[in-house]
């Protein structure tokens, strides 16, 4: 499937795909596996997912690799995941900028490892300029917390007299956002049953079309992907306004 299945729409595509990437220890668990034998599998299936992007034309993605909450699990865990981060970062990064990947990290990165800091900072470098897929990767992510730090960006420029209080408007907290300058998502996507958002991305997906699979994220492949976008040409998207249909 390396060019786009035919029963999908190239005009409907979403641009903006964003993904709770859930269900990699639960995958584990069921092979009798150890958890981290799960996440290795997901980072596999995260770089296919990349590249079928790439092949079905939509140009920019999200995913969700490590919350705010994330650092309550143990410490095994949470070392084992930044290694996996550092070291994936390190094998695929030529690659990913042969292909004219353009990658981004959403996220408080300072508590992160320093090598970890570095590598992903070099990542970031290198890619800035390439334009075939934006990679947005939300480590150390939370909504919450990113609002609240939008929220002390704009009271330090009030505070500065830089800005009226009665100026702040939707635009310009978008744009302390992690991610400024990106279109919201269109489609979210959480594998393993789990029908939360778990402070994700709580002001860009507004208005975006949600999908719940049961499938759990090791073996979320193109052809799940696919079923995942059949099901977002069938909605009809109104924001507020009357069907299609009916307003003409
Ligand atoms: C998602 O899989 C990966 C991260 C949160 C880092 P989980 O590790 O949450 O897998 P389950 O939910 O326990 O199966
Ligand atoms: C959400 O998954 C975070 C990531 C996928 C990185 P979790 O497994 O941490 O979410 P909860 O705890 O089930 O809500
Ligand atoms: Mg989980």
């Amino acid at each position: 499937m390396k060019t786009l299945p035919l029963d999908l729409d190239r005009d409907r595509l979403p641009q903006h795909v964003a993904f709770i990437m859930d269900g990699n220890g639960r995958w584990a668990k069921q092979r009798g596996l150890p958890r981290m034998a799960g996440h290795r599998q997901g980072t596999r299936i995260l770089k296919d997912l990349v590249r079928c992007c790439q092949d079905w034309g939509i140009p920019a993605l999200t995913v969700y690799a490590f919350s705010t909450e994330n650092w309550q699990r143990p410490l095994k865990e949470v070392s084992f995941l930044m290694k996996l981060f550092e070291r994936v970062l390190h094998k695929e990064l030529a690659e990913m900028h042969q292909e004219g990947v353009c990658l981004n990290f959403l996220g408080d990165l300072s508590p992160l490892p320093e090598t970890l800091q570095g590598a992903i900072h070099q990542a970031c470098e290198t890619t800035q300029h390439n334009q075939a897929v934006k990679f947005n990767v939300a480590v150390n992510y939370g909504s919450r917390h990113e609002l609240v730090r939008s929220c002390q960006s704009l009271a330090q420029q009030v505070q500065q007299g830089q800005l009226a209080p009665e100026d702040i408007n939707e635009a310009l907290l978008q744009q302390q956002l992690y991610t400024a300058g990106d279109r919201d998502p269109d489609l979210l996507i959480r594998t393993s049953g789990e029908q939360r958002l778990s402070n994700y991305l709580l002001w860009q997906l507004a208005y975006t079309e949600l999908y719940f699979t049961d499938c759990l994220w090791p073996d979320f492949d193109r052809t799940a992907f696919h079923q995942a976008l059949l099901s977002f040409q069938q909605r009809d998207r109104r924001f507020g306004k009357l069907p299609t249909v009916m307003s003409a």
